[in-house]
């Protein structure tokens, strides 16, 4: 077909779905902007962008959460009974043969725009390590580079970005030479995009020649790691499992042999890691079961009632959160893939730069518009079997969310050292601590010397005196 033709059938077909504005400009284009615009509509699918528009954009009604739901059980941290001490011996055991075995990849997702912690680039480049100014990838890479080495494997790296930081996320590799990694162990691909809308259901344009889009959720990697090849390359690999975690978590246990254990064990297709909320409104999804499948329920749609509710004990009834760590088998990326799935979408309303219908460029102070996204654990009710291990905080989860205050860079950079402490601790080293118990010295612990604390009782020797005021870098 003629570009003439296609022009043609391209602006039939806004006019029908009321979004005209998107080819105000076009004459203003060069040949080059004019084909890159037109490109960029035909990959725009006017049907569904009208069931988003009615049912997300314009519609402010909240998610109807699922009738009948039950608090999801679990695996507690700690094995309750002799059953499952013996059970969580086997999935240990299971778990680090499937790890030495080269069956299990790290997944990151590293998409985000994160623009709550305001930094410029991906978020993975942050520093936070407390002593060596480690950024975030680099402590994943040290961790993978330490579990290979330990497990006499080679594991490979998942990194999901997507088209807004895929090229400054490959220079930050490259630049750092893979930070000692095989670049042949290193994936990097990209998530797709949605377009933003604004209010009243305009697909917004981020200058004349770009519609505006953003990343499409962390669910999206659910579609992305099958259509950019990854899925395949771990099958070539054989690779069954997937540790899925985000970029903003530098205590992440990437090669859990529990959890990996117990997922394989029970023949799930996509587990979860949980935690014990601090109080029933903590900003964590609810772990459910609806019709006996793992759903998580956003903690702003659960209604009061049930969140404060309690069991005799004094325990919340839903108490367990999700802390976005999760096991999925390839298999179940390629069935779901195969058979052409679809996630729900959760609308955010966001400050979004764009140009107005006059080509002006409206840079907004206040929320001005729609993004559209997926979350990944919308897959877990599709999984016929999933497990959920409670794990404890401090030594797991500290999220790099915000620039101050809460998950932020300094209770993050905190937490490695309170955890390091406790490590040492547990080994019979000597922490100096203040009266109110806090950790007096700094103390950073590299993936090389220690990936979990049973690894400091051989490497005690190498262990300083460690007084008030130190700063111990162990690696
Ligand atoms: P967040 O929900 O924290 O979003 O992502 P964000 O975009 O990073 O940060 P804010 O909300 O703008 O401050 C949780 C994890 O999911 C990844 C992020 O990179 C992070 O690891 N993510 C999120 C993606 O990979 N793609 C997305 O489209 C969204």
């Amino acid at each position: 077909m003629n570009t003439e033709k296609i022009l043609e059938n391209l602006k039939k077909q806004l006019k029908t779905h009321n979004q005209t504005h998107i080819l105000a400009f076009l004459d203003q284009l060069d040949a080059a902007q004019q084909e890159n615009l037109l490109r960029q509509i035909q990959q725009l699918d006017f049907k569904k962008i009208d069931g988003w528009v009615a049912n997300y954009v314009k519609n402010s009604t909240p998610p109807a959460i699922p009738a009948g739901f039950v608090p999801a059980p679990f695996y507690p941290s700690i094995p309750t009974n002799p059953a499952q001490e013996t059970k969580y011996a086997k999935a240990r055991e299971l778990g680090r043969e499937l790890i030495s075995g080269g069956k299990v990849a790290a997944f990151v997702v590293a998409g985000g725009q994160g623009t709550r912690l305001g930094f410029d680039g991906p978020k993975g480049n942050f520093a936070i390590s407390p002593v060596k100014n480690k950024t975030l990838f680099q402590i994943f890479a040290e961790n993978i580079a330490a579990v290979s080495n330990k497990y006499h494997a080679s594991c490979p790296w998942y990194i999901m970005t997507s088209p807004l930081n895929y090229a400054a996320t490959l220079e930050i590799l490259r630049s750092n030479n893979y930070y000692g990694l095989n670049k042949k162990d290193i994936f990097i691909f990209q998530q797709g995009t949605l377009p933003n809308f604004g209010f009243e259901g305009r697909v917004l344009m981020a200058d004349k020649a770009d519609i505006a889009c953003s990343p499409d959720g962390h669910g999206g990697s659910l579609l992305a790691l099958y259509k950019s090849g990854a899925v395949e390359n771990m099958k070539k690999r054989g690779v069954e499992f997937i540790s899925y975690f985000q970029v903003d978590n530098p205590l992440i246990n990437i090669f859990d042999q529990l959890f990996i254990g117990l997922h394989a064990l029970d023949r799930a297709q996509m587990s979860s890691k949980a935690l014990i909320k601090t109080g029933p409104k903590e900003k964590l999804g609810n772990f459910c079961l609806v019709d006996g499948r793992v759903n998580v329920i956003e903690y702003s749609d659960l209604p009061d009632e049930m969140a404060e509710k309690k069991n005799p004990d004094g325990s919340l009834v839903f108490e367990l959160g999700s802390i976005a760590i999760h096991i999925i088998n390839t298999s179940f990326i390629e069935r779901l893939n195969s058979k052409g799935f679809s996630l729900p979408l959760h609308k955010a309303i966001k400050k979004i730069l764009h140009i107005d219908e006059k080509g002006k460029l409206i840079q907004p102070d206040q929320p001005n518009g729609v993004k559209l996204e997926s979350f990944v654990f919308d897959a877990l009710p599709l999984a016929s079997n999933s497990i959920i291990l409670e794990t404890v905080r401090s030594e797991e989860f500290g999220p790099v969310k915000n620039a101050t205050g809460v998950d932020s860079a300094e209770t993050a950079r905190q937490m490695i050292i309170a955890r390091a402490a406790r490590w040492l601790e547990s080994a019979g080293v000597n922490i100096p601590r203040k009266p109110d118990g806090s950790v007096d010295c700094v103390i950073e612990i590299a993936s090389s010397f220690a990936v979990e604390k049973e690894d400091i009782q051989g490497k005690l020797a190498q262990v300083p005196q460690i007084k008030a005021g130190d700063k111990i870098y162990l690696a």
